[in-house]
């Protein structure tokens, strides 16, 4: 009984899984285990003897099953401990990973125009970054002599021998969407026109590929004061400062009559710019009343209608807000750059919830 005894108790000490420790129960006190067969054995004994075995076989049945239990609680244990080891994990990191991407700082200056605007009850227009010239120039009153043509740089579409259709350019400017939203909307209107645009120029602060935002009221008594509260309007928000000194000063574009080149007060001190302080003046955009002819251009009668517009460079007041020194590294694509002047995704611009926080 002893030995027997000591054999369970050995194997179940060794018993390295669940499954072998069920085995080893079978064996000793399943129902046809060890320890069963030598119970069957008692019916063959006398009362007095009986009486003894009895009572040690059923002890012997007891201790491999509270041994078996006990053996059972510490490998579970052993097993739940290796899991908990292996699923660890540092409660303390940020609960999720930080997004790869960001977004550029062209796409952000643009939404938040957007927005701004959108305030003020613009809509966004859009049109075709290659056009022909008639759109680019002529429509905009730039007559093919014009020297203003000249200035721009323009990028020409390569015509095959033979391909009579008008002459097509990289636009020069928004502008022409102008002309796109005139003939397809009517008069009144608000609108304006972020996108890119072409110029055959590179250095610091020109890219051969840049963007500019375009700006058109027409109504029957719209003036140069609403163009200026409008302007001023944009720039308060758009800088997120009270109040802001604009200098319109007397300039020349076809398109516009009289024209104005609009100015912002800055300073430099330090290196560093701050809008809305300082004595320089830093030119921001070009604007002016519609030219009649342009109006005429676009379907609509200037005896009637009359409105204002502005060009603004988007890289440009991106540079400026957030201290982008070099125009040539918006396109780039360089990823560290990215990283630092990106905007996290989920945060879309509006005027409630702060425009670029
Ligand atoms: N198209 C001009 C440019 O690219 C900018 C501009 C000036 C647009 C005056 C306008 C305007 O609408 O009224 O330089």
């Amino acid at each position: 009984m002893d030995d027997l005894k000591q054999k369970y108790l050995d194997q179940i000490a060794d018993a390295a899984d669940e499954a072998t420790l069920e085995s080893i129960r079978l064996a000793a006190v399943g129902k046809k285990g060890e320890v069963a067969l030598k119970m069957r054995e008692l019916g063959k004994m006398t009362p007095e003897e009986r009486q003894v075995a009895g009572p040690v076989l059923n002890a012997l049945k007891d201790e491999i099953n509270s041994a078996l239990t006990a053996k059972k609680a510490g490998l579970a244990d052993a097993a739940l401990d290796a899991r908990l080891r292996e699923e660890w994990l540092d409660v303390t990191l940020p609960a999720r990973g930080r997004p790869q991407g960001t977004i550029h700082p062209i796409s952000q200056v643009s939404e938040e125009v957007t927005a701004i605007f959108a305030e003020m009850g613009f809509s966004v227009a859009e049109g075709p970054r290659i056009d022909t010239d008639w759109y680019n120039f002529d429509a905009l009153n730039i007559p093919g002599h014009h020297p203003a043509r000249a200035e721009m740089d323009t990028f020409y579409m390569h015509r095959a021998e033979g391909d009579n259709r008008p002459p097509h350019v990289l636009r020069t400017h928004t502008s022409p969407v102008q002309i796109r939203s005139m003939e397809k909307m009517g008069a009144p209107m608000r609108i304006i026109c972020p996108g890119g645009v072409y110029r055959a120029d590179y250095d610091q602060t020109h890219t051969p590929m840049f963007h500019q935002v375009e700006g058109l009221a027409i109504d029957k008594d719209i003036s140069m004061a609403h163009l200026k509260w409008v302007l001023e309007e944009f720039v308060k928000a758009y800088f997120e400062v009270d109040g802001v000194d604009l200098r319109f000063r007397a300039s020349h574009f076809p398109f516009t009559e009289p024209s104005a080149e609009v100015d912002i007060r800055c300073s430099w001190e330090g290196g560093t710019l701050k809008v809305g302080e300082g004595d320089d003046w830093l030119e921001i955009l070009g604007s002016g009343m519609v030219h009649p002819k342009v109006l005429s251009a676009g379907g609509i009668d200037p005896e009637y209608w009359q409105g204002f517009a502005f060009g603004m460079g988007i890289d440009r007041i991106a540079m400026l807000k957030y201290g982008v020194p070099d125009l040539r590294a918006f396109f780039d694509s360089d990823l560290r750059w990215l990283r630092h002047y990106g905007f996290a995704s989920l945060d879309q611009p509006n005027l409630h919830g702060g425009l670029s926080r």
